[in-house]
């Protein structure tokens, strides 16, 4: 009902949104991924096209249509996303991060396939840490005054450990969900709650991908300069 009722309240404005899941590769037939579908985040390029932004979209491994009128920059891993939302990043009003980002990635790849060995145990995988794009955007806002949102998915405690992760983030707005087998992922529905740097937190009841994103940019709106 409520949807598209804003008009062209962004327009004007350039939007960095990031969807989907990055894949960490460890030889060039596999890698470490998760189940970040992108539809959330193909949901948000969407609304804020509609209320009339200029919409980079930096999707990680989704096998949605490009949404119309939308920038769609397509990478793989997370070293690749962090340097296309950077890229994007200078001039924008607003980055929301809805892709799942791998956290580790492994220490090595192997460049031809890795082959088991008769009666061998396998190696084990060392990992590394990915750099927190979040964080990063967040201490070094790459254009003064932008606004930045993360997205935290969570299985216990889900809103301390949001209250947390956005102090730790150091972001502006945190759209904290549940996940788990059934919830969130590959879904067309969505339940959240948006908490806020100054502590107000907006509950969005179960529904449509697309009405969370239309809360999420009226969250942005106010705080924009
Ligand atoms: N994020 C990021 N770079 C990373 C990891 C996460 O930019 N290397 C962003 C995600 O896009 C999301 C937010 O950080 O917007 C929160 O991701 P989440 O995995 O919930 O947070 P983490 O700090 O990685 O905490 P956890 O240990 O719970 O995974
Ligand atoms: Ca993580």
């Amino acid at each position: 009902l409520a949807r598209g009722a804003a008009g062209p309240d962004l327009a004007g404005r350039h939007v960095v949104v990031s969807a989907g899941g990055t894949r960490e590769p460890l030889d060039p037939v596999r890698f470490l991924g998760n189940r970040s579908s992108g539809k959330q985040g193909y949901a948000l390029a969407r609304t804020a096209a509609a209320r009339g932004a200029r919409v980079t979209l930096v999707a990680a491994n989704t096998a949605l249509p490009d949404p119309a009128g939308v920038d769609v920059v397509p990478v793989g891993t997370a070293l690749e996303l962090r340097a296309a939302v950077l890229a994007a990043a200078g001039d924008a009003d607003a980055v929301v991060m809805a892709a799942a980002v791998a956290d580790f990635r492994p220490a090595e790849y192997a460049a031809g396939k890795i082959k088991k060995k008769d009666g061998a145990d396998p190696a084990p995988v060392a990992l590394v840490r990915n750099p927190d794009v979040l964080a990063e955007l967040s201490a070094e806002r790459p254009r003064a005054g932008q606004v930045i949102v993360g997205f935290a998915a969570e299985t216990d405690d889900v809103l301390a450990n949001g209250r947390e992760k956005l102090r730790r983030k150091g972001c502006d707005l945190l759209v904290v969900n549940e996940v788990g087998e059934r919830r969130t992922f590959g879904s067309e529905e969505n339940e959240a709650v948006v908490l806020a740097e100054d502590g107000t937190e907006t509950p969005v009841p179960y529904g449509p991908k697309e009405a969370l994103a239309d809360t999420v940019w009226d969250l942005v709106l106010p705080r924009l300069d």
